[in-house]
């Protein structure tokens, strides 16, 4: 039978990238891990759901537009089902649709916005009444460097990360007398899909502003997003944790 201190981690785009990394990561504790995403097809979740498997995790997996609140609402309803709870959730989907403003379309804004900072409001929204009323839950939403610093290219992007970062000190002011703990993780350049198709120009650009010298690996954010919701940062409530090998400080 399952121990009821089992926790119950539902990680957005835990696909691939970052996600896969923090979902491998929970599976160190034999958590219930719920992944969602939303790639045109099934490959890439299958594969992380394999490599849960082969540490003894049978995860599931969910494709569901974030930004949807109605598909959102029912999904955490059926987890709830499910589990009985929500312990943690990781609002970690996110996309970019890069262009200068001047050029950029109605829609590319539109959809970067609702991808990842809507997405934030309505898994969080889904899972903050569950978790008042147990008394406990971490919450950690994926921010970015860019919506501390901005980015040439990225208006609709950075305005996203920086909405995440006030999103996540509000929360937290609302539910720290709860037991629920709300941070954000602001990744610097990160070794994924999302970064892989920059030009070679780009990517040396970034590289020469990182003291560290180095990208990032996606299992050096993931690191930090389980420490958030582990004992070891229990006085810290409403923080962003830059991982960026220096590129802000
Ligand atoms: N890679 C970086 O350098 C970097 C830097 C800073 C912040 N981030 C942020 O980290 C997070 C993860 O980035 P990554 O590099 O791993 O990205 P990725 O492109 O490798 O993976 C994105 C994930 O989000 C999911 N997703 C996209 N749209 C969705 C939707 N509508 N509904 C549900 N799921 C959806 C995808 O299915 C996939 O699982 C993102 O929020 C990103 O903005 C990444």
């Amino acid at each position: 039978m399952e121990d009821s201190s089992t926790r119950t981690v539902v990680i957005t785009g835990g696909s691939r990238g970052i996600g896969r990394c923090i979902a491998l990561k929970f599976s160190d504790e034999k958590a219930n891990i719920v992944l969602v995403h939303y790639d045109p097809d099934e490959s890439a979740a299958q594969e992380t759901l394999d490599l849960l498997d082969g540490k003894g995790i049978q995860a599931e997996s969910h494709k569901v537009d974030v930004s949807s609140f109605s598909h959102v609402d029912k999904l955490f309803a059926q987890i709830v089902d499910s589990y009985g709870k929500v312990d943690v959730l990781v609002n970690n989907a996110g996309i970019t649709r890069d262009t200068l403003l001047m050029r950029m379309e109605e829609k590319d804004w539109d959809a970067v916005v609702n991808v990842n900072l809507k997405s934030v409001f309505n898994c969080t929204h889904a899972v903050i009444r569950p978790m008042i009323k147990r008394r406990s839950g971490w919450i950690v939403n994926i921010s970015s460097v860019v919506g501390q610093i901005g980015n040439i290219g990225q208006a609709n992007y950075s305005a996203s990360k920086a909405g995440i970062m006030g999103f996540t000190k509000t929360v937290a002011r609302e539910v720290a007398s709860r037991g629920i703990r709300v941070n954000a993780v602001a990744p610097g350049f990160i070794e994924t899909d999302m970064t892989a198709s920059l030009p070679e120009k780009v990517r040396e650009k970034f590289l020469e502003q990182i003291p560290l010298g180095r990208m990032g690996k996606p299992e050096e954010v993931a690191e930090v997003v389980y420490w958030l919701c582990s004992e070891g940062s229990s006085y810290l409530t409403g923080q962003v944790i830059h991982v960026n090998g220096g590129l802000y400080m």
